[in-house]
């Protein structure tokens, strides 16, 4: 049977080890690590993602600031708040929480964030900059993932990973983190997404296989060979009348039938959702440190 790679318990230990390091830094007088963030109208989703950040900085002993715009706003205006961040020297990290309005460019607003300050790992010169294997900011998600691989000493080098999904946080970086020359990295990577013509041919060659298509229980238990490591980003809600909030959460595995295949296997939820959280974290650390940009 797999071990699980466990999300959970791994955010915690990280949130822990910087917890222990705003100590150090408050008890030596130096600067408290701040994270700003801008949400824009008042979907249910943002607002639940928005505070949960906002209450991980609090217990960690981070400042947050909240900034908060109607949906009316115009993108001159949320430019402007973007750029007065920007030049705010207390404030470390910043992010836009997406989505935003449809009349405002979500490409203007991510290329006005400095790259210095981008937490989300957004910006152009960020992705530039980690493709080019260049100290960067990772986005949360696979940032979170190359953790959960590094912390369970999962060996990546010369492995064959396939990578199910292209979306630009996580399937592409992921591509790109797994084969760069480094570890957690230098595998050989297949990205497959909605054109590949056999999914099931590649998977059954993978060691490694990330999961991040968005379908609830795609891949089967006939899709994957003995002692695989599988990460599975899904977070699909799914109506369940058992449960008291109506949903329950899907991955993209069908785990009970994956699972007994697996060296290694993350759980859904308690797997990488965890650690996307705790990823913001360690970067809005990064940029107090000024450890990326130097
Ligand atoms: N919306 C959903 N996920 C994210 C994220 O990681 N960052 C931002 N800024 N918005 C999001």
């Amino acid at each position: 049977m797999a071990t699980l790679l466990d999300g959970k318990k791994t955010s915690s230990d990280i949130r822990i080890e910087i917890a222990e390091k705003v100590k150090i830094i408050k008890s030596k007088g130096g600067k408290i690590p701040h994270l700003a963030a801008i949400l824009v109208g008042n979907d249910g989703a943002s607002e639940t993602y928005v505070s949960n950040k906002v209450k991980d900085c609090e217990q960690v002993g981070f400042t947050s600031t909240l900034k908060r715009f109607d949906n009316s706003v115009t993108e001159a205006e949320l430019l402007k708040e973007v750029e007065a961040i920007n030049n705010d020297p207390d404030i470390d990290g910043l992010i836009v929480q997406l989505p935003i309005p449809d009349h405002i460019s979500v490409q203007k607003v991510t290329d006005m964030i400095k790259p210095e300050k981008d937490v989300d790992g957004f910006h152009p010169v960020n992705v530039g900059r980690m493709a080019k294997s260049l100290p960067s900011y990772i986005s949360a998600t696979p940032f979170g993932i190359m953790q959960l691989i590094e912390r369970y000493k999962i060996e990546t080098s010369g492995k064959h990973c396939v990578v199910i999904g292209r979306s630009d946080i996580v399937g592409s970086p992921m591509s790109i983190l797994l084969s760069r020359k480094a570890y957690p990295g230098n595998c050989t990577v297949t990205l497959c997404h909605s054109r590949t013509k056999d999914i099931k041919a590649m998977t059954l060659q993978a060691d490694i296989i990330i999961a991040a298509l968005g379908i609830p229980e795609f891949l089967t238990g006939d899709m994957v060979r003995e002692g695989a490591v599988v990460i599975d980003v899904g977070i699909t809600r799914v109506e369940d009348s058992s449960k008291k909030s109506g949903f329950s959460l899907r991955g993209d595995v069908k785990f009970d039938e994956v699972a007994p295949k697996c060296s290694f296997i993350t759980p859904v939820p308690g797997g990488v959702g965890p650690m996307t959280r705790a990823s913001l974290l360690m970067n809005t650390l990064l940029a107090a440190e000024k450890s990326i940009y130097k």
